[in-house]
């Protein structure tokens, strides 16, 4: 990305956001910057609606301490150009005990003042804060060549590869979705889907353990380096909460066998009002001792037909795949979904980035 505008570090306002505190026209200029930032990556889709950036911004990390700074370009406060955040798990996290070592930061930058020191100030600043938080790794994902190279100078890890995959709805392939549903029911016929938009009090237990064991079957370039997600009922209800205050309804289905185990389940994502045209693809899985029936298939294939039926708004629909998790690439692949970007995760270990940094001053 070419620069287009000269920046003088020295005159920068770096401010950490504070929700109590925010200026009367903070949102119209956060606004203007995410919305740059969002055309850069996805020039053909539809802006992000406005209330649920803010409500995203202010509540869209439960159980997590999110720390922000906002960087305008001079001391008018005019103009954001760049932002920095980091997450740490809350203490009464259940993911806690074991991410306490581990953070998530990012950092973006306006494509006009990148390549001008701004990101490595930004990265200095956060590590730092980091560490002093107890820490001793951090992680990142980018969608960027600028951000692979930014990570891979700071000493970054490549733990992790993903794609986002799209499919888009007059792609589908129905004949082969009808073939899915049958199959599915032919080869396990004592099991049921059912569906929910609220997880049902009854099953809240299992669906947590279900989506904590799936989340942790998620493959990692080299099987180390997890970021392990624990759900528990009180999490799921948080984040549930924080799903329909952004007005996103979240409908999933669930296998049912015989014997009343949830074997499997898929969910979606998506809004009436923001970005309407885009379902969002969630967890897709099945319990290891149900694989090889065609299961996960089934859920798939009922989940396109509900989309179809339901969801007349529907254009595409996107899913982020680690890309050696084969079982699931094959699946989407066979659907019709096509790779639109490729995503890295990188972990940093504090010390490593803090020598790099030494060595670059
Ligand atoms: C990554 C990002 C934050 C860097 O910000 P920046 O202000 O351009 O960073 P710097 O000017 O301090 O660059 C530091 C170094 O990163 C590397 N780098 C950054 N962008 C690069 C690019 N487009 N091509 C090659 N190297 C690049 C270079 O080594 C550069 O040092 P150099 O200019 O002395 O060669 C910015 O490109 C960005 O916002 N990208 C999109 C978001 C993202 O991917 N974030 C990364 C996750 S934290």
């Amino acid at each position: 990305m070419n620069n287009t505008e000269k920046l003088d570090l020295t005159k920068i306002t770096i401010e950490q956001f504070d929700h109590d505190n925010l200026a009367e026209d903070f949102w119209e200029k956060y606004h203007l910057f995410n919305e740059k930032s969002h055309r850069e990556l996805y020039p053909d889709d539809s802006l992000p609606n406005r209330e649920v950036a803010e409500i995203s911004i202010l509540e869209g990390w439960p159980n997590y301490y999110v720390f922000r700074d906002i960087v305008y370009k001079d001391s008018s406060k005019k103009e954001i150009i760049a932002y920095s955040f980091f997450a740490i798990n809350r203490e009464d996290s259940p993911s806690y005990e074991d991410n306490k070592q581990n953070s998530f930061i990012y950092i973006l930058v306006d494509s006009r003042y990148r390549r001008q020191g701004l990101g490595s100030l930004l990265f200095e600043a956060i590590i730092k804060k980091v560490k002093e938080k107890g820490c001793k790794f951090t992680e990142t994902d980018t969608f960027y060549d600028s951000g692979r190279t930014f990570c891979k100078r700071f000493g970054g890890k490549l733990i992790n590869e993903h794609t986002e995959n799209r499919l888009h709805m007059e792609e589908i392939n129905w004949e082969l979705i009808n073939e899915w549903r049958n199959k599915g029911k032919e080869k396990a016929p004592m099991v049921i889907l059912e569906n929910y938009l609220i997880v049902p009090e009854k099953d809240i237990i299992e669906i947590c353990e279900l989506e904590t064991i799936l989340e942790s079957q998620m493959p990692t370039l080299d099987g180390q380096d997890k970021w392990t997600d624990v759900y528990t009922p009180e999490r799921k209800r948080e984040i549930e909460r924080m799903r329909q205050k952004q007005g996103y309804i979240n409908y999933t289905i669930i296998s049912r066998e015989y014997n009343g185990t949830i074997s499997g389940m898929t969910e979606v994502r998506y809004s009436r009002t923001d970005r309407p045209e885009r379902i969002h693809q969630g967890l897709t899985g099945v319990l290891e001792e149900y694989r090889g029936r065609g299961l996960g298939k089934w859920l798939k294939a009922e989940m396109l037909i509900y989309i179809e039926n339901h969801i007349p708004d529907a254009r595409f629909i996107v899913t982020g795949n680690a890309d050696h998790n084969a079982p699931m690439n094959s699946i989407n692949e066979r659907l019709g979904f096509k790779p639109y970007y490729y995503e890295s995760s990188f972990k940093f270990r504090l010390t490593t980035a803090i020598k790099r940094m030494n060595k670059m001053t």
